[in-house]
């Protein structure tokens, strides 16, 4: 499998001004690629552009300021892009937030009686995903050079373990939407020979140091301090570039607190809540969690061994 990531190929990256979305962006501009970068921040997304541009002139960089869940709007930006490139190679759907819900209710009924902290979670989470593709699809499939192109849609591994403990069921959900559409998706692609040289791939990152957690716009990974569980935001997109090489599906990224082994044990507990008819959610329920503990830890040294 040949990696879109070369020289003089094109990237569209969503979100692209800070976190996840500038790593990948700087680490295509350092393999050459041209840059199409869209975010809702407008300051940081011209400080990006800034320094994606200054590290090579001569390559298109090129920002476009967008809320994703917008439409209308990103038909619009698609037809300015096609003005400055002929091709897109490389789509990172990678805009995402957390919302807060509102409201007075201070226990665990507070996320289930705001449907505003519903609604903008889905628009930036699952529209804005959905608004490119709409938007982008067709960009893709009209394209007369039929060389590999590659779609990345950025989950999460709470889309995956749906853990209660943090409290945003909603966010949880999002990503679990997007893990299932973007399955349905690279399916889809792979299916039609119309479209078979367009891939699609789950980017699942684990605990990063990002705007998420307060390490906002394109910083300077040298100068950030971050815990040492937690990963850079460069290392998720160098496993991101892994995986495109490999050609892997769902680019599962570690963090330094959680093993590829505990991650596939953990993943397997939950799935096995569905078959075994556990109590949802059961590795964090009183009367499951020691268990659930146990056999979770005892698979992952099996995996480990
Ligand atoms: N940081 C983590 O630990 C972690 C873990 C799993 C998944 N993720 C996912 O990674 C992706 C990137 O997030 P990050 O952690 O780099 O956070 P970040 O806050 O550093 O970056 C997100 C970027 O998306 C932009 N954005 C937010 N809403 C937007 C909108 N409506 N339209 C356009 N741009 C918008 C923000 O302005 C920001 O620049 C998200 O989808 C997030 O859910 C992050």
């Amino acid at each position: 499998m040949q990696s879109v990531i070369q020289p003089q190929k094109t990237a569209l990256i969503t979100g692209a001004a800070s976190g996840v979305g500038y790593a990948i962006a700087k680490l295509c501009r350092s393999k050459g690629m041209h840059l199409l970068l869209l975010d809702i921040d407008h300051e940081n997304l011209a400080k990006t552009k800034a320094a994606l541009a200054e590290l090579n002139s001569s390559l298109i960089t090129e920002a476009f300021v967008l809320d994703v869940a917008d439409a209308a709007l990103w038909k619009e930006t698609t037809r300015q892009i096609a003005d400055i490139v002929q091709d897109i190679d490389l789509v990172v759907l990678n805009a995402g937030k957390g919302y807060k819900p509102q409201g007075t209710d201070t226990g665990r009924l507070k996320p289930w009686l705001d449907g505003n902290y519903w609604e903008k979670t889905f628009n930036t989470n699952v529209r804005g995903p959905l608004n490119g593709l709409e938007a982008l699809l067709p960009v893709l499939t009209a394209s007369k050079n039929k060389a590999p192109k590659s779609i990345v849609i950025t989950g999460s591994k709470q889309g995956i373990t749906n853990p209660p403990g943090a409290g945003n069921p909603a966010y949880n959900a999002s990503k679990a939407a997007i893990k299932n559409l973007t399955e349905h998706l690279a399916f889809d692609l792979r299916s039609d020979p119309a479209t078979e040289n367009i891939s699609a791939h789950l980017l699942i990152p684990g605990w990063t140091w990002t705007g998420l957690m307060g390490n906002v716009g394109p910083t300077d990974e040298a100068e950030v301090k971050k815990p040492s569980g937690a990963w850079y935001p460069s290392q998720v997109a160098e496993e991101l570039a892994k995986g495109l090489e490999t050609g892997a599906f769902y680019i599962v990224c570690p963090d330094g607190e959680t093993d590829p082994a505990l991650d596939q044990a953990r993943m397997k507990w939950g799935s096995e809540d569905v078959v075994e008819g556990r109590p949802a959610l059961s590795r964090w329920e009183k009367n499951w969690k020691n268990r659930a503990e146990e056999a979770i830890q005892a698979d992952a040294r099996t995996r480990r061994a």
